[in-house]
């Protein structure tokens, strides 16, 4: 039944798939930001926009400092308390049920650590890793299905 709370096996099963998603996400940045120089930006930029497709809501960036999209800015309650959580370098996890459907959601808060920050988003100002930025949010269903 859809209403039923997930087993704890199926919503570990979940955080541990978001771990892996995390981690290959992460990845994938870092390369974007060591590739990241004054003359690609505008690349750079379209490359990060593809990457996170707006049709796809598992994986997105989230903040409200003057966000390279509009969409970009919390959607939903997770969002609304992860931001403000990211906003002072806390990352955070629920169950929760989004359309029906179980997911185990995550936000890790990003700061701006690197130099290439600024680059694309003029607005961070000088690498400052203490200066939170935003958040990558991640959701994972939990269960088959999917
Ligand atoms: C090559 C350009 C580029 C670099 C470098 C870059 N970003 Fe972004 N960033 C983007 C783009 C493009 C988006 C919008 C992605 C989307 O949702 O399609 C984005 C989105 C974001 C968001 C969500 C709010 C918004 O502005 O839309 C945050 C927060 C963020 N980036 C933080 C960072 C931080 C922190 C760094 C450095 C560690 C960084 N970015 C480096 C291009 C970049």
């Amino acid at each position: 039944m859809a209403d039923d709370q997930p087993s704890a096996q199926m919503v570990a099963s979940a955080q541990k798939t978001s771990e892996l998603m995390l981690a290959t996400v992460f990845a994938a940045l870092g390369q974007e930001f060591a590739e990241t120089t004054p003359e690609n930006v505008p690349e750079g930029k379209k490359s990060i926009s593809l990457i996170f497709n707006d049709k796809n809501k598992d994986m997105r960036l989230v903040g409200v400092l003057n966000p390279l999209q509009s969409g970009n800015v919390p959607q939903d309650a997770f969002e609304t308390t992860a931001l403000a959580m990211a906003m002072n370098g806390e990352n955070y996890t629920s169950l929760q049920r989004v359309d029906g459907r179980w997911y185990y959601r995550r936000s890790t808060a990003v700061s701006n650590f690197h130099a290439s920050c600024s680059m694309c988003h003029s607005n961070f100002g000088p690498v400052n890793p203490a200066q939170w930025t935003g958040a990558l949010m991640l959701r994972v269903p939990v269960g088959g299905g999917e």
